[in-house]
């Protein structure tokens, strides 16, 4: 079946069609702009032609009125001329110009003397190769003077011009044109590189970047973005692969631990205390599904990329008093009315993981407090966080401080990058300061008003 024109258009390359638009414009600016010339110049011409005309029938009139006419005529330029009287007799002439017949007509003869300008006027039945200019010019006692000029000479150098255009802007045309085809491709050729650069990275996956061209132009800026997309994807991938070699380690101690009590308590049925071995597997069994619970909010978390899961108006001192409650040792010493637009339940999360954490660590009390500016602190009087950067550090996925015999008690360290990314997704912040003694979590949400 034969395509259409226009899916053949669009099948063509982006070369080959900027070429051929430009081409195709072009073509038709230097048609307009050669009949343009050729028309200026034809008039031009004419025009000087048609004031010398003037200028010798002027001369020839002057004489005629002082009645200093000779026989025959003399021009300096070869105009011919006539001259009749109030008969239309032809009185006087140039040299071997016609006696009897006026070169205008009666008609057109009164045209040329009310309008003043000069007429075209065939030369063959003057013998006169060629068309003429004629003017016609009254003087005084009734004579008039009519002068013409051969103008064949312009015609020659029209059509000299018309030829040198017919032939010199296809040629022009034709250099221009190979000229945008060697600036587009030129222009093409980054962007060329790219998409081999890009085809390489899906062949190889080696070399994570494209290839940058030297010139501070479109492609460049093109280059250079899809650049930090690439590097923004590779350090997600990065993040995501981590994650899944974190979480699987998270996983096996306490599966291995499991397997570990179940073999053993298989393996020596007899004098076996199994309500020991449940609770060690239970146990177990807890760590698993709070690691599957904290990893089931990271994830939600990164699929909402920073917003909340809903924007309700949220009494936030309603949230802290129902989470303050469940935990015996914690004292809420301020809890102002404050309302934050977000999710009830994340935000209860919030604070739950940092009561955890405050009360795993602690040596006496924590303290909770809420204020009308939308500031909830947590302080603990336990050994604290000494290193800021380490009060810094434990906001990242699965970092822990605590060593090795503690952590049984605490989670696969989770917690607190599950705290910063809810608090970011609702517009606030969070972080950790020395409480000496002890730890305090400063969380900032921006309230409602
Ligand atoms: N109140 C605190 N006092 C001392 N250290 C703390 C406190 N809260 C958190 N940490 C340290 O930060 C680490 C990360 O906390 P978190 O993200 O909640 O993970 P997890 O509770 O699972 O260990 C903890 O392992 C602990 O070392
Ligand atoms: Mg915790």
């Amino acid at each position: 079946m034969a395509e259409s024109p226009l899916t053949w258009w669009r099948r063509k390359s982006l070369r080959f069609r900027i070429t051929a638009a430009a081409s195709a414009a072009l073509a038709i600016a230097l048609a307009i702009s050669a009949s343009v010339l050729l028309s200026v110049l034809t008039k031009t011409l004419i025009d000087t032609a048609d004031e010398s005309v003037r200028l010798q029938a002027q001369t020839v009139r002057v004489k005629a009125d002082n009645g200093t006419l000779t026989s025959p005529v003399t021009t300096n330029d070869g105009t011919i001329v006539q001259v009749m009287d109030k008969d239309g007799r032809i009185t006087h002439v140039t040299y071997g110009t016609d006696r009897l017949v006026p070169l205008l007509n009666d008609r057109r003869l009164a045209r040329a003397l009310s309008s003043g300008e000069a007429e075209f006027l065939d030369g063959r039945p003057y013998a006169i190769n060629g068309a003429l200019r004629v003017v016609a010019m009254r003087a005084d006692h009734g004579q008039i003077v009519l002068a013409a000029r051969p103008i064949n000479e312009i015609d020659r150098s029209i059509t000299v011009a018309g030829r040198v255009l017919l032939a010199g802007t296809p040629l022009l045309l034709i250099l221009l044109a190979g000229a945008s085809w060697l600036i587009v491709g030129r222009t093409l050729r980054p962007i060329v590189a790219l998409r081999k650069g890009a085809a390489e990275i899906t062949h190889t996956a080696r070399s994570r970047r494209l290839p940058v061209p030297e010139a501070r132009d479109e492609v460049h800026s093109l280059a250079t973005t899809l650049n930090s997309m690439l590097a923004r994807l590779e350090e997600a991938e990065g993040r995501q692969r981590a994650l899944v070699s974190d979480a699987a380690h998270e996983l096996r101690s306490p599966l291995a631990s499991i397997r570990l009590q179940l073999e053993v308590a298989l393996g020596h049925p007899e004098g076996q205390e199994w309500r020991e071995t449940a609770e060690g597997v239970l146990e177990d069994t807890l760590r698993l599904s709070r690691l599957a619970e904290d990893l089931l909010a990271l994830a939600r978390l990164d699929e909402r990329g920073g917003t909340p899961a809903r924007s309700d108006p949220v009494a936030l001192d309603e949230v802290v008093r129902q989470v303050v409650e469940r935990y015996g040792e914690a004292r809420l010493t301020a809890c102002d009315p404050v309302t934050v637009r977000g999710d009830a339940l994340d935000l209860s999360r919030v604070l739950t993981n940092l009561m955890d954490n405050a009360v795993r660590h602690t040596a006496s009390k924590v303290e909770v407090a809420l204020t009308a500016d939308g500031v909830l602190t947590v302080t603990d009087d336990g050994p604290g966080i000494p290193s800021p950067a380490d009060r810094e550090r434990v906001f990242n996925r699965f970092t822990r401080l605590d060593s090795g015999r503690s952590r049984d008690e605490g989670g696969a360290g989770l917690g607190l990058a599950i705290v910063r990314e809810t608090v970011r997704a609702h517009g606030g912040t969070v972080h950790l300061e020395d409480a000496a003694p002890g730890l305090r979590a400063v969380v900032r949400l921006p309230p409602v008003r």
